[in-house]
């Protein structure tokens, strides 16, 4: 974790270099999620960075949908470089060991997770040759239907439910080879469907039809869906959010999951150059 602290310097220093506002926020990533072992940085990641550490606004308007689709509509664009470079990563993991569930996870409401899902799923069905899908497990407060502009019949609860099988809630994502499954049913018992033994026989049956499965969660710190979800998962990224998430939620958040199936950690939010880049 600590060069997740010391990337957080350097996009701070880069972003009060920076002298137009003309560079979009852009993911980096950490790929040691091993324990912290250097003296301890202070409190909040917000006062390491100066940051003021506000929470974005929650709504969904179209603008903020296309937005994040930026890999699909931007292919040449930093930040779906970002992604590419992220889903390289990933796939020089999976190498060694398969990969082939990966949750995205993060400790609080709001960090990006639904973000980095979508352009990761996106630009890993850009690969060639290769089945991706994406599911909306976060069945409190979906976004991925609604973000990707897609209408589903069906969603998740409704076939972990037993309404109807996976392939009528699954969406194919036109003009791409990504395959969709978000949420339509909002159930009562979001935690119970997700741990049922249902849910694992899915993915079971969904990992021998796609090389990728995507998994969008809900917060990690006050929710056990994520948890589930990543102890479905072969493995997880964690997104921060620069500036805004406190480190000891990161701590947190990564006991509860367990920091063994970290596959890294996503910065959200850091604005920085590609020559930055380059040190991540
Ligand atoms: N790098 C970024 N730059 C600018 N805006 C961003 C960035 N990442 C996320 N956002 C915006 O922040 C808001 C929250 O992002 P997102 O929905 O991806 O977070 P989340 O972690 O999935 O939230 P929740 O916990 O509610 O599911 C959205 O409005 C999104 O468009
Ligand atoms: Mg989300």
């Amino acid at each position: 974790m600590a060069k997740v602290y010391e990337a957080l310097r350097r996009a701070e220093e880069e972003r009060k270099r920076k002298v137009s506002g003309d560079v979009a926020p852009a993911p980096a990533v950490d790929w040691d999620p091993t324990p912290q072992t250097a003296p301890k940085p202070p409190r909040r990641i917000s006062s390491l960075l100066g940051l003021g550490g506000k929470r974005p606004d929650r709504g969904i308007t179209a603008a903020d949908a296309n937005k994040r689709r930026i890999a699909l509509l931007e292919p040449d664009s930093f930040i779906a470089e970002q992604f590419r470079t992220l889903r390289s990563r990933i796939d020089s993991m999976a190498a060694e060991a398969p990969i082939n569930t990966i949750a995205i996870t993060s400790a609080n409401a709001g960090e990006g997770k639904s973000n980095v899902a979508i352009n990761l799923a996106i630009v890993t069905a850009m690969s060639v040759d290769r089945r991706v899908l994406l599911i909306d497990c976060d069945m409190r407060r979906p976004t991925i239907y609604r973000s990707l502009g897609v209408e589903g019949q069906n969603g998740l609860a409704e076939v972990l439910m037993g309404r109807c099988s996976a392939d009528e809630a699954i969406v194919k994502l036109e003009g791409t080879s990504l395959d969709v499954m978000g949420v339509r049913l909002q159930p009562q018992n979001p935690s119970e469907l997700l741990a049922s033994s249902e849910m694992g026989r899915l993915l079971g049956d969904l990992s021998e039809r796609y090389d990728r499965i995507i998994l969008d969660t809900p917060a990690t710190l006050g929710l056990p869906d994520s948890k589930i979800v990543a102890g479905l998962s072969d493995a997880y990224l964690m997104v921060v959010r620069a500036g805004d998430t406190a480190r000891e939620d990161v701590e947190s958040a990564l006991e509860v999951l367990d920091r063994r199936r970290a596959v890294g950690v996503v910065l959200n939010g850091a604005e920085m150059g590609h020559e930055r880049y380059a040190y991540y």
